[in-house]
């Protein structure tokens, strides 16, 4: 994996998704980094100049998609840092470290089943088009959401999508049992899932995966702040089935351990 690199970056647009003038989801494009590779599931530590004084971290996103010229994150604005890039213009200068953590396990001869909750379709749209043998992929996408808030034509256009809005009752229990018949389904066939969302959409797929004892990694998004191990601020506790002996039950940083773990190595409070 090549080491990671901090760079400044031009942003060429800002895209709002959504098509609603009051739209929170934006596609980022800035120009490509001088990274030799990267992985799908990996990560990117963003720094527009803007943040100032104020806001002195970076904030983590997954990269969605690279191309020979550009690099695209796909944000949606949740707090100060998420409002400030929404307003980023072209020409403007973000700093980006990265790439960094582990991303997701690649089998191209394995069927897989990706499952994504709400922002945890980002990583999963490089991960259709890296994807060697795409054939090989599906996904279930449960969203809050409109549809069109969400880079999901982008995946449809490579591999078959399935989504779920969840608009009111019953909508959850519906896609729980779906997300359970289709991990069946690849446990019976020797699988692997890869999912990403949030902690509780993990939990669920965690618990599945134990049921059915399919291999299934888990993106987890916890907050961070240096992205590279040193502050402590994002750490998981490990399980006796992590492999390395000093590490069983210990936390260890999901920045640079992670983001993606074997569902059976971590325990999601
Ligand atoms: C590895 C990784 C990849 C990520 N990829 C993406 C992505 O591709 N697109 C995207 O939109 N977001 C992604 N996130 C989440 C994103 O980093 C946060 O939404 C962002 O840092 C919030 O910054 P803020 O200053 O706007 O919010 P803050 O002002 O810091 O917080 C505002 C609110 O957002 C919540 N929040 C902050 N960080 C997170 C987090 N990590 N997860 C869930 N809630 C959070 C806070 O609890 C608070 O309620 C990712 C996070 C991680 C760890
Ligand atoms: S974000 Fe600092 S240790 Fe992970």
């Amino acid at each position: 994996m090549s080491q990671a690199t901090s760079c400044a970056l031009k942003v060429l647009d800002l895209v709002p998704f959504g098509q609603d003038p009051n739209t929170s989801f934006f596609a980022l494009r800035l120009e490509r980094p001088a990274w030799e590779r990267w992985k799908p599931g990996q990560f990117v530590m963003l720094r527009p100049r803007s943040f100032g004084l104020d806001l002195p971290w970076g904030r983590p996103f997954g990269i969605c998609h690279m191309t020979p010229h550009h690099m695209i994150c796909f944000f949606q604005v949740v707090g100060r840092g998420t409002a400030r890039m929404a307003q980023l213009k072209s020409g403007d200068v973000v700093r980006a470290w990265g790439p960094l953590g582990n991303g997701f396990a690649m089998e191209p001869d394995t069927p897989t089943l990706l499952l994504a909750g709400g922002m945890g379709i980002v990583p999963f749209v490089g991960y259709a088009h890296t994807h060697p043998k795409p054939w090989n992929l599906s996904m279930l996408f449960g969203h809050r959401a409109r549809l069109n808030c969400y880079p999901a034509d982008s995946i449809n256009e490579r591999i078959p999508l399935d989504s779920l809005h969840e608009t009111g009752d019953g909508d959850l229990d519906n896609f729980i049992f779906t997300l359970r018949e289709r991990m069946r389904e690849y446990a019976e066939q020797s699988g692997l899932v890869l999912a990403c969302g949030p902690t509780p959409f993990l939990r669920t797929v965690q618990n599945f995966a134990a049921e059915f004892g399919v291999r299934t990694q888990l993106s987890l998004e916890n907050r961070m702040a240096c992205g590279v191990g040193a502050c402590l601020g994002c750490v998981v506790n490990t399980t006796d089935a992590w492999p390395v002996e000093e590490k069983r039950r210990w936390p260890v940083q999901a920045c640079n351990h992670g983001p993606v773990f074997w569902a059976q190595h971590v325990t999601l409070e």
